[in-house]
């Protein structure tokens, strides 16, 4: 390298680090009037999608992430949970979900993407309440025939593991899925579809 090119290369850093004082200033400068020019960028943030490890949750044990303001769950599932959803599937309503809010890439009885793993939205599908996960088999108050699932204490709502509502009940359809992904095994984003489906 010759002089002349050393002193190019000081001109070219100099003109450089000047741009950047220069772009923090007119960044600063700008703040205020994005901020209020676009008032709908919180609200762009708060639907944003929500990315989680679920590596950690142990088997039969429930997370709950907020995405949207509402409460997503997620389980993971034990194999003996998952045969407790496929004996409940000439119990339930809906078994296959035809008339559930869910995504294209969710099908079958146990409604997951990702086994064990499952996805929900932790609102009752009558009004609105937050349902318990009541995951245990035939307890006092939920009679001889509870497999595990979801209870709505508001009206009596009864789901199963999977989300899938009982016959009869207030609540005319099975928990909604929420579009989600995995981009490795424990790791969950709600609000992103895979790649490739829409
Ligand atoms: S809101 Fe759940 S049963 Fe009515």
């Amino acid at each position: 390298m010759n002089k002349g090119d050393v002193s190019q290369g000081r001109r070219r850093f100099l003109i450089g680090a000047t741009s950047v004082v220069g772009g923090i200033g007119v960044v600063g400068a700008a703040v205020p009037f994005v901020a209020s020019w676009n008032p709908s960028a919180k609200a762009e943030a708060a639907g944003a999608p929500v990315t989680v490890n679920v590596s950690k949750l142990e088997p039969g044990q429930q997370m709950t992430v907020e995405w949207r303001g509402k409460p997503v769950w997620v389980v993971r599932r034990t194999d003996e949970m998952v045969e407790r959803i496929q004996e409940m599937s000439d119990r339930v309503k809906d078994p296959l979900s035809k008339e559930a809010s869910q995504p294209a890439y969710i099908d079958g009885p146990l409604r997951s993407l990702n086994d064990p793993y499952s996805v929900l939205i932790g609102i009752c599908t009558h009004l609105g309440c937050s349902p318990q996960y009541r995951p245990e088999v035939a307890p006092a108050d939920l009679g001889e025939d509870w497999l595990g699932g979801y209870y709505c204490a508001c009206h009596g709502s009864k789901y199963d593991l999977a989300g899938r509502v009982y016959p009869n009940q207030p609540a005319p359809t099975n928990l909604v899925i929420p579009p989600h992904r995995y981009d490795d095994e424990f790791t969950l984003t709600v609000g992103l579809d895979p790649e490739g489906a829409a």
